[in-house]
Order: C-alpha cells, then structure tokens, then sequence
C-alpha cells in the first residue's frame, strides 16, 4: 500500500467521525497482523548456530513462539452475520481467515492444513463464538499447522478449542470462559505453542494438553475451573509464566492409566503465579479430576522426571506441591502398563507461602508418622525414586526426606522444547477410526476405568457385534445413564468415519 492511501484513508475515518463503524463494515477489512513471532527488538545479542537456526524458523524469538510456519498469502474475511464454518470449507489449505468483530453461533470444523483462524479485535470487540448453552463445541480441528488467534469463546458445553492429531499448532491469545469440559485441548499433537489465553470456568481442565509432545504452555491467565493447566501422557513441555489462581488443582502433570500413551515425562513447570487454588471441586463425578483435592498447587501423578522450578506457590489449603502415584489418588484404575510412580521429580527454588493451613485427613497421618509439625508446602506419597529437592529446609515438607540434593539449580539452558515445523501428521484413510477414537473418544472414555462416560469395556459388551448401533447412536446419543452426563452428538464426523471409529472403539484391547 502507498503512503498517501493510507493517509487518505486517516483522514476520511477521522471526518466521519462518529457514523464511522457503520461505514467501516463496507470497508476493506483493517489490518490485523497477527501475534506470531515477526521482526523483533535486534538488541545487542546475536544468536549463533542452532539457535540461529531456530530464530530464523521463527521458533525462539523471544516471548512469542511460534511453530506453524509462515503465513501464505490467501486472506479470507468473515463478517458478522456470516459462517465462520463455510469460510473453512472454501478455504485453501495455508489461508488466513480473519473473523471481524461479532456473534457467531457455531461449531467450526477445520480438517485442512495451514488455516489460521485469525479473530480481529476492533477497539477491544472481539470475534465471539457463543454456543448459548446448546452446542458442543467451538473449534475442533484436525489440521496440521493451524493457527487460532484471538476469538472469544463462550457457553459451549464440550470443549472451546480441541485438535487431534494437528502438529505444529498455535493457539494464542483467545477468551474462553464457561466452555463446559475441557477449555483449550490439544490431543496428539506435535510442536504445539499454547499463549496469552484466557481461560476460565471449565468443569474439567482449563488447559489441558493430551498424548502431545514438544508443547509449551506460556502466559496463561487460568482461573476458576477445576483444574488449571494439565500436562496429561505427554513429553517434553514446558509450563512457564503462567497465572494459575482459584482452580481446584492449579498445574498438575500426570499419567491417566487406560490410555493407549503411557507416559508423562520431561516436563518443566517454572516462573508460575500458582495462587490460591481452593476451589470446590466441580468436576464430572468419577473423572480423574475430581480426584482432586481442593487446594492443591502443584500436582505430580505417576509422571516422571518433571521439574519445578521458580514458581511462586502461596495459599494452598492442601498442599502447595503434591507427588503421588496412581495406588495413592482417588478416582484412579491402575494400569499394568503405566508405571505408577512419579520418578526422579527435581523440586528446585520455590517460592512457597500460606501452604497446607487445612490439608486432608491423609496427609494429616502421613505427617503424624514423621513426627511433622506446621502446615506442608510439599507432600510426597508414594514411592518416587531418583527425586531430588533444593534448600528442603525452607519448607514444611511430608514424605521427601530420602529425596536428595539436586546438582542443578536452574533450566535456564533450556529455552524451549518446540522444534522448527516438523512434518505433518499424515493420516491415511483406514487410519481416520483410530484417530478419532484416540482424538474424540479418549478424552471421555478410557478403556477399564470411568472418566466422562462409561468405560469402554462396558461399551463393548453391549455392541460387540453392532458396529452400526454404535455409529448411529454417536451421532444422535440419548440419555441412558442416571448418574452419567449427557454425550454430545459427533455427528460432524462424517458416516464412514462414525463407522470407523465404531469399529475402532470395539476392538481396542486397553
Ligand atoms: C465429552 C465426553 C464424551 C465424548 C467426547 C464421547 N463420549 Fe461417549 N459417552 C459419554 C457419556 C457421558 C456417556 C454416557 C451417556 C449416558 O449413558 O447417558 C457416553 C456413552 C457412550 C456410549 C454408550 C451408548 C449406550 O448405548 O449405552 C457409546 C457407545 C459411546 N459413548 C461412544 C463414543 C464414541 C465412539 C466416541 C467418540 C467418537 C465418544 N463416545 C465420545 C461421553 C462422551
């Protein structure tokens, strides 16, 4: 664009003065750069070899991380009163959609490549998806290098943002509150960025990262919902600079037994706000989180080698930092292939403060066994070998007296866990029963145990020679159970992958 268009344009806006909004609507759209990594501040440091490499892939520049590759040049615009969802569908692989300022009534599928649902916010009005209490769910997207930026969310009944099986995804800076289940749920994804969001009143975790690798969780601002943000079968995250207040359980890493990966490992939690997470706990009846207990800070469930590092830990009533394994947590089926420990847990400087004031009649015995006095900042049940903890003479502590010494201080050498764009998830058709299974299913239905609905062994037995029963009973579920919720309806998968999955779901073996 010229700089005398651009003028022009200054100052015919600043003429129309207040008819000036009405008038904007026939206007080419503005410009809205996105919050993706671009030019940065060149400050007096260069970056060498590898991590210029990472700078030039735009992966380490700073604050913002960013992994889904550059943007392509096809820009779509979505008005108020039109589809977000018939917008994708047009789409090209690698377009941006932009969605100005509204009310959209909608669930938005986006099984493409490169979109990046970009919201743009006009003097504070955002973009917003309001399900009124009657839809699932907002953005589900099966997509690799997806980008969702900057959209309100709100009154959705399953989740407010879910991708399976998406790699090299940024979700970044959108308003969720009240979204039902799960808030910002990324499941089997690889190289995934999740930053700048707001969250708030979900049933379930706010942020909830499922069966992914190499993610990183920043800047978050996580409150009122039952749990915070939750590292779950996954490795290699970093959890960092995040405001995590009036959850149930605040940051928790952990194995959920039943699912087909088996391991939480690799997990830095550092440079969080974990204030005040006393909330009653609201989750679904049965489900792992609501094992919980109210006023918990931390929690390590059977995950190994995580690290906690720089946090700021206050006003627990529990505990400020709990280690468990699963024979120890409520709601819990043990799994003969999960290893049930948290292994080699390093516990480094915290700030901890107000911790343990009014902790649970089991940790009360634990500390009757050592002889402990005070209110515990750190609980450890369960074995948890190779663990260590710094300067433990600053806490109350229970249960870590065999930890030893940490030979670290800091995870300052490691920046990021996120890699350049890696390849994309390719998934061939006769694999589309299992990924759905593995990316819808899973997140409610685990093989032996009960989470959301019932588990799928049970299932099995009653459809075992009815794929077809199953298919149509997914797409239009009815109420059967008393003591269950409602299942939402998938029927925005389409038959043959409602057959898929159907089958998928009757022969899984754990
Ligand atoms: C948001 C959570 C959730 C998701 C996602 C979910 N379910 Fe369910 N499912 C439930 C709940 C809750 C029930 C129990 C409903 C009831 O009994 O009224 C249930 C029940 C079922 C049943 C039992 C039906 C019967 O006749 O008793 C089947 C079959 C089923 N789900 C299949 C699936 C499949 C396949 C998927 C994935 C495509 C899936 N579910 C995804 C929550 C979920």
């Amino acid at each position: 664009m010229n700089k005398g268009i651009v003028l022009g344009a200054v100052l015919a806006l600043a003429g129309f003065g207040a008819g000036m909004y009405f008038a904007k609507q026939d206007q080419p759209p503005p410009v809205a750069t996105t919050g993706s990594a671009g030019p940065s501040y060149a400050g007096g440091f260069k970056a060498e070899g590898d991590a210029a490499e990472a700078v030039k892939a735009g992966v380490a520049s700073g604050n913002i991380k960013a992994v889904a590759g550059p943007a392509g040049d096809a820009v779509m615009v979505v008005k108020d009163g039109e589809s977000i969802q018939e917008a994708v569908k047009r789409a090209a692989p690698g377009t941006t959609i932009q969605v100005l300022p509204g009310t959209y009534h909608e669930t938005v599928y986006i099984d493409k490549d490169g979109i990046r649902l970009i919201g743009v916010i006009e003097e504070g009005r955002r973009a917003v998806l309001d399900g009124q209490g009657k839809l699932n769910d907002a953005i589900l997207y099966s997509g690799n290098n997806v980008v969702v930026e900057n959209l309100a969310i709100t009154k959705y009944k399953g989740n407010g943002i879910m991708s399976q099986a998406g790699n090299n995804f940024e979700i970044r800076n959108n308003l969720i509150v009240d979204t039902g289940v799960y808030g910002i749920f990324p499941q089997l994804g690889q190289n995934g960025v999740v930053e700048h969001n707001v969250v708030s009143g979900i049933e379930d975790a706010a942020i909830y990262v499922g069966m992914s690798d190499n993610i990183h969780v920043a800047h978050n601002d996580v409150f009122d919902s039952v749990a915070g943000i939750e590292i779950e079968n996954s490795r290699h995250a970093i959890v960092e600079n995040n405001y995590v207040h009036n959850n149930t359980g605040g940051i928790l890493a952990f194995v959920t037994p039943g699912l087909p990966i088996k391991t939480t490992f690799d997990v830095i939690i550092r440079h969080n706000f974990i204030v005040g997470n006393n909330h009653d706990n609201f989750g679904a009846p049965g489900s792992t989180v609501a094992g919980i207990p109210p006023g918990t800070g931390v929690l390590i469930m059977a995950a190994d080698d995580v690290v906690i590092e720089g946090n700021i830990i206050s006003d627990h009533k529990t505990a400020g930092i709990l280690v468990t394994d699963h024979a120890n947590a409520a709601n819990i089926t043990v799994d003969p292939e999960s290893e049930p420990n948290s292994d080699r847990v390093k516990i480094l400087d915290n700030t901890m403060l107000d911790n343990g004031y009014d902790t649970i009649p089991e940790v009360k015995a634990l500390m009757l066994t050592e002889l402990q006095r005070g209110n515990p900042d750190i609980v450890r049940v369960g074995p948890s070998p190779g663990s260590c903890i710094r300067n433990r003479g600053r806490y109350v502590t229970v249960g870590v007296k065999d930890f030893a010494e940490c030979d670290f201080s800091n995870t300052a050498a490691t920046e990021t866990y996120l890699l350049p764009p890696v390849p994309a998830r390719v998934i061939a058709p006769d694999e589309r029963g299992k990924i759905a299974y593995l990316g819808v299913c899973s997140g409610c239905h685990i093989y032996t145990g009960r989470m959301i609905g019932p588990p799928v062994q049970v299932i099995q037995a009653l459809y075992m020679d009815n794929p077809q029963g199953l298919a149509d009973y997914i797409a239009n579920p009815v109420k059967k159970r008393d003591d269950y919720p409602e299942m939402p309806p998938q029927n925005y998968l389409d038959a043959a992958t409602r057959l898929a999955v159907a089958e998928y779901m009757l022969q899984v073996k754990n």
